[in-house]
């Protein structure tokens, strides 16, 4: 009985490592990857309509630290890139707050993706609030083919990250950036992101 049932499993899915290391499997049929980027909350402070730029900063934020984010965005097989693909990013302003109301959608912005499906943005390190880790949301809600993707990005060494608190799997890690200095000599991170499929 149990090697009937394993007979069928191994009929149902088979996988291959893929050249970025990452295990395509593939299930009834649909391609599974293990290097989809792992899901976090999405909170309670999103908001849509944000206006389209690669600039978060404004005037009174100049106490801290400034910050660079780039990345590229993968599909299916782990590395091919997509293009076109919007991605909201937002966090708390200096003051640990988030613009719920203002027309100037403060620490929010609406980013697309080029043709080598890279992103930036500039903005600063967030503080940490409510005993939460610092922190940027990231959501991208509809691309062709693919799963809505909400997830977070983390700062390696933040002392409020702790073991089966916010970060609960393996690649939960890889959202966890060290941050270094780039060719201008500005703190940068790099978050790559890889959606999963439908
Ligand atoms: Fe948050």
């Amino acid at each position: 009985m149990q090697r009937r049932t394993f007979v069928k499993v191994i009929g149902l899915s088979a996988f291959a490592i893929s050249s970025t290391g990452f295990k395509l499997i593939e299930e009834n049929g649909l391609i599974k990857t293990d290097c989809a980027t792992s899901t976090d909350m999405l909170g309670p402070f999103f908001r849509k309509n944000a206006p389209r730029r690669h600039d978060l900063t404004y005037a009174g934020n100049d106490k801290e630290i400034p910050l660079k984010v780039i990345g590229q965005v993968f599909g299916a097989d782990c590395k091919t890139p997509l293009k076109n693909v919007e991605i909201d990013v937002w966090h708390c302003d200096h003051k640990q707050h988030y613009d719920m109301e203002s027309d100037e959608y403060r620490c929010r912005g609406k980013i697309m993706t080029n043709e080598n499906g890279e992103y930036w943005f500039k903005t600063f390190v967030p503080p940490p609030y409510a005993g939460r880790p610092k922190h940027i949301h990231y959501l991208i809600h509809e691309f062709d083919g693919y799963q809505e993707l909400a997830t977070q990005l983390y700062f390696k060494g933040d002392k409020k990250i702790k073991p089966n608190n916010w970060i609960k799997y393996r690649w939960d890690e890889k959202r966890i950036l060290e941050i270094y200095k780039n060719a201008e000599d500005l703190s940068e991170v790099k978050l790559d992101l890889y959606l999963t499929p439908i």
